[in-house]
C-alpha cells in the first residue's frame, strides 16, 4: 500500500466512485480520479513552485483503462486507511473524477482524465466536450517547453493553466487567484466544454466552467444531529415535501427567458443561495435557505444522475459562468466575454437571478431494481412511463365532456405553430425515428407539411429554415451536440423552436421557445427504449393539440385519445411476448444480418427495430421502407437471411400482404409482426414465424410494434454475450460532434 488515506478521504473516494458509476452509461472506456493526498504521503517530484507559500502536497491521481470497477479495484489496492476518528470535524476536501468515451486518443491511462499540467500535478482538469483549437494551443505550449503525454485535446487545458499561473508569478503577481487563472484559460479555448479544475496552488478549491456542454451544481446541507432534530421538530413534513413533488404534468419548469421565480415551488434564488438568510433555522417556509458557513457538500457534474442520491437541489450552470468552490462555499461568477481581451469582466453573483431547481427524479429510477440490465428494466417499465408521459395532459369527460389534450409548455405558442408554413422535425438516432413515427398523424391532423431532418445532415447542407417554420427538436438527453447546433442554426434563422426532451433543465429545454417534457423517467440504457415510446406519445398529443377541434376530425381525435388512455394496457399485453422473443433470439443468435421491412406508420418501426438490433446485439441490421423493396433490397432475399415484416392492420395492410407474398415467392425466411387474429392471413403462401400484437389506433401502433423488436434486440445481445447497457463504442449522450 503506497498511500495513506484517512476515512474522510475514503468518503470522498466513495462519493466520486459512486458518481462515476452513475455516469458510466455516458462513457466507459477509461476513468480517473484525483483527491487530496495527506501530508504523510511522500512528496512527488514536483518542480519548484513560484508561489511557495500555498502549495499543498501533490494530489493522488489514478487513471486506468477500462470500466469504473477497474479503477476502483486498482485504487483500493494502493491506498491504505489511516486511523482517524470520524467524529472529528469534517474538513474540506475537493476531489474530481471522470469517466471517458474516447474521441481524441485511444482508451489508455495517459489519455484518461484528470489530465495534468506536469509531473507534480500542479493543475488537473476533467473535461466533457471537445476543444477544437487544441492543436494551435499545443504548438504554442510546446514552444514554451511543455511536453505532452497524451493524444487528447484536453491536455492543453491544465498546461495552459500552469503557463498562465507561472507567467503571473514570474511577473510578480503572487496574488493571482484560481478564478483569474481559469478565466484566462477559458478565453483561449474554442469548442465545447464543461471543465473542472483542481490545483495544488489552491488547496480546498475547485473551479468549474462551461461552454456548450452541460454542467450542474448540487448543494447538500450537512446538518448536525441537533439541527436535524430541530428542523424536523419545527416543520416535520416540509423536509421531505419538496423532494417528493409529483412529476410536473404541464411543463411548469420549461424555462423561458425572463421566467419569474416562483418561491412557492420550493425553489430558492441565487441571492439566497449565496447570501443566506435563515434566521438560525435550516428550514423556512417552503424554502431551504443556505447560509455561508453552514456545513455542506457541493457537487459538480455533467449529469444529474451523479448527484441525485446526495441532493435534489441543483443549479444548472449557464455558458460563461464560473463556479468557484472554496472552503466548502460556492460562488458563481458571470464571465462577460464582451469586455475586451484583458480579463473579461466578473459581475457579482447576486446579478445572476436564477432558481435552484428541484430534480424531479428518484434514486430508484437509476437503480436496476430486480432486473439484470437497465435496458431490460426500461423496456418493462413502458406501461408506467407512458402513463407518466400522459398524466395531466389528456382530458376526457368531466364537466366539459369533450376529449382533449393540454400541453402547458406549448399553450402560448399554439397559434403561431398553427400558422407555420411547415413543421420541421430535427433529431438524431432514436429521437429522429420517433419523430418519423409521428409525422403522418401530425400531417393528417394539422394539415401542415412536415419535413424530417437528421440534425447533422441539416447542418452539413445548411438546409433552408425559415421564420415561418416551426422547428421541433426531439432529444431524450436534451444535450446531443448535433441537435443543439441545429437548434442554434434554427434560432438564427428565426424559426419558432419547440423542444421535446426527457431532461428538465437540459440545453434544449433552456434554449427553445417552448416545449414538452416527455417525463419518461431517467433512461440509463444506451439503447433508448422507453424514451422512444414516450416521444411518440408526446408527438401524437402534439398533433392533437395543433390540429384543434373541428367537427370533421372529432371522431378521429376521440379515437386517438381513447387509444392513448388504453395504450399502457396494450403495452403491458405486448410485453408478455418476452419469452417468445427470447426463443426467436435463440434461433437468430448466429446470424450475420437481419432486415426489417415496414411502411406508413411503421416505416419508423423498421428503422428503430433495426437500430436496436445493430447497436446492442452488434448484428448488422437494416430497416427498409417496404415500398422500396423492389428497387434493390429484393436482391438480398434468399432462404437464409432473416427478414422481419411489420404488417399490422392499417391502410397499408394490403400492400404489406403483397410484400409478404413476394417474399414467400422468393423463399424468404420471414418473421411477420401482425395484429392479433391475422396469423392465417399473413402466413398463407409460405411458411413464416408470426408474432401477434394487440391492435391499437393506427398512429399509436408504432408504440406497440416496437416492443417485440426491443425484446428481440435485448435477448439477442444477452445470448450473444455482449454488454447490453454499454454497447461497444457507443455512448448515451453524444455531446461532441
Ligand atoms: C446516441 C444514443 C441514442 C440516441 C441518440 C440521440 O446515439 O446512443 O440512443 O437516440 O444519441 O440522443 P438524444 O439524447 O438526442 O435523443
Amino acid at each position: 500500500l503506497n498511500y495513506n488515506v484517512n476515512k474522510e478521504r475514503r468518503y470522498i473516494l466513495q462519493v466520486l466512485f459512486n458518481g462515476l458509476r452513475r455516469l458510466e452509461y455516458r462513457g466507459y472506456d477509461s476513468a480517473g480520479i484525483a483527491i487530496d493526498s495527506s501530508s504523510e504521503n511522500p512528496p512527488s517530484s514536483s518542480p519548484s513552485c513560484p508561489n511557495n507559500s500555498v502549495i499543498s502536497p501533490p494530489p493522488l491521481v489514478f487513471r486506468r483503462e477500462g470500466n469504473i470497477e477497474t479503477l476502483v479495484k486498482s485504487v483500493y489496492q494502493e491506498v491504505a486507511e489511516t486511523d482517524l476518528n470520524l467524529e472529528e470535524s469534517f474538513s474540506v476536501h475537493a476531489g474530481i473524477a471522470h469517466t471517458r468515451w474516447a474521441t481524441h486518443g485511444e482508451p489508455a491511462p495517459r489519455n484518461s482524465h484528470p489530465q495534468s499540467s506536469d509531473d507534480g500535478n500542479e493543475f488537473l482538469v476533467v473535461h466533457n466536450g471537445v476543444i477544437t483549437n487544441y492543436e494551435v494551443l499545443k504548438e504554442t505550449l510546446v514552444r514554451h517547453r511543455f511536453t505532452f503525454e497524451s493524444e487528447t485535446d484536453t491536455e492543453v487545458i491544465p498546461k495552459l493553466a500552469k503557463f498562465v499561473f507561472d507567467k503571473a508569478n514570474e511577473e510578480g503577481d503572487q496574488t493571482v487567484t484560481f478564478c483569474q487563472v481559469v478565466l484566462e484559460v477559458m478565453r483561449h479555448l474554442e469548442g465545447a466544454y464543461a471543465l473542472i479544475f483542481k490545483s495544488r496552488h489552491y488547496p480546498n478549491e475547485l473551479i468549474a466552467c462551461k461552454r456548450g456542454s452541460p454542467l450542474l451544481l448540487g448543494v447538500k446541507i450537512v446538518l448536525t444531529r441537533e439541527q436535524k432534530a430541530k428542523a424536523q421538530g419545527m416543520l416535520p413534513e416540509k423536509c421531505d415535501k419538496d423532494d417528493n413533488r409529483e412529476m410536473n404534468p404541464d411543463f411548469r419548469y420549461w424555462p423561458h427567458q425572463g421566467e419569474e421565480l416562483d418561491p412557492t415551488k420550493g425553489q430558492i434564488n441565487q441571492k439566497e443561495l449565496m447570501e443566506g438568510d435563515c434566521n438560525g433555522s435550516a428550514f423556512h417556509d417552503d424554502k431551504f435557505l443556505l447560509k455561508n458557513g453552514h456545513p455542506k457538500e457541493l457537487f459538480l457534474s455533467s449529469d444529474a444522475n451523479a448527484v441525485v442520491e446526495h441532493t435534489k437541489r441543483v443549479l444548472v450552470i449557464e455558458d460563461g459562468e464560473v463556479v468557484h468552490l472554496k472552503d466548502g462555499e460556492a460562488t458563481i461568477l458571470k464571465f462577460d466575454n464582451d469586455k475586451g481581451k484583458h480579463g473579461g469582466s466578473l459581475s457579482r453573483p447576486a446579478s445572476v437571478q436564477r432558481a435552484l431547481s428541484i430534480l424531479e427524479m428518484e434514486v430508484e429510477q437509476i437503480n436496476k431494481g430486480n432486473y439484470e440490465h437497465y435496458m431490460q428494466k426500461e423496456i418493462h417499465e413502458q406501461p408506467e412511463s407512458l402513463k407518466t408521459t400522459m398524466r395531466g395532459r389528456l382530458i376526457r369527460g368531466g364537466s366539459c365532456k369533450a376529449k382533449t389534450v393540454l400541453l402547458g409548455g406549448l399553450k402560448d405558442h399554439l397559434k403561431t405553430i398553427r400558422r407555420s408554413r411547415r413543421i420541421v422535425f430535427i433529431g438524431c438516432g432514436t429521437s429522429y425515428n420517433a419523430a418519423l413515427a409521428a409525422r403522418p398523424i401530425l400531417e393528417e391532423l394539422s394539415g401542415i407539411p412536415v419535413t424530417m431532418e437528421i440534425a447533422s445532415d441539416l447542418l452539413d447542407r445548411q438546409g433552408p429554415i425559415y421564420r415561418e417554420d416551426t422547428a421541433v427538436f426531439v432529444s431524450q438527453s436534451g444535450e446531443t451536440a448535433d441537435t443543439l447546433l441545429a437548434l442554434e442554426y434554427a434560432l438564427d434563422n428565426g424559426a419558432l423552436c419547440v423542444g421535446i426532451t426527457n431532461t428538465v433543465g437540459s440545453a434544449i429545454a433552456r434554449h427553445t421557445h417552448c416545449g414538452v417534457h416527455i417525463n419518461a423517467g431517467c433512461e440509463i440504457g444506451v439503447a433508448s427504449t422507453k424514451a422512444y415510446t414516450s416521444q411518440i406519445v408526446v408527438m401524437a398529443m402534439l398533433a392533437l393539440a395543433i390540429g384543434g377541434d373541428t367537427i370533421s376530425n372529432q371522431a378521429r381525435r376521440e379515437a386517438i385519445i381513447d387509444g392513448l388512455f388504453d395504450l399502457p394496457n396494450k403495452v403491458r399485453e405486448v410485453l408478455k411476448l418476452d419469452q417468445e422473443m427470447k426463443d426467436l433470439a435463440s434461433l437468430l443468435i448466429a446470424e450475420q444480418s437481419l432486415l426489417v421491412f415496414g411502411r406508413g406508420y411503421n416505416y419508423a418501426t423498421s428503422l428503430e427495430g433495426a437500430l436496436k438490433v445493430k447497436e446492442v446485439a452488434l448484428m448488422h441490421s437494416e430497416g427498409i421502407l417496404a415500398g422500396e423493396m423492389k428497387h434493390g433490397p429484393l436482391a438480398l432475399v434468399d432462404e437464409t437471411l432473416p427478414i422481419v415484416v411489420i404488417a399490422t392492420r392499417d391502410t397499408c395492410f394490403s400492400k404489406q400482404q403483397s410484400v409478404i407474398q413476394q417474399l414467400h415467392a422468393r423463399k424468404g425466411r420471414l418473421i411477420v409482426v401482425c395484429s392479433k387474429g391475422d396469423a392465417a392471413a399473413v402466413s398463407s403462401g409460405g411458411s413464416c414465424r408470426v408474432i401477434e400484437v394487440p391492435q391499437v389506433e393506427d398512429c399509436l401502433q408504432p408504440v406497440v410494434n416496437i416492443i417485440p423488436l426491443q425484446l428481440l434486440a435485448y435477448h439477442l445481445t444477452v445470448l450473444r454475450g455482449f454488454n447490453v447497457d454499454q454497447p461497444r463504442n457507443l455512448a448515451k449522450s453524444v455531446t461532441t460532434q
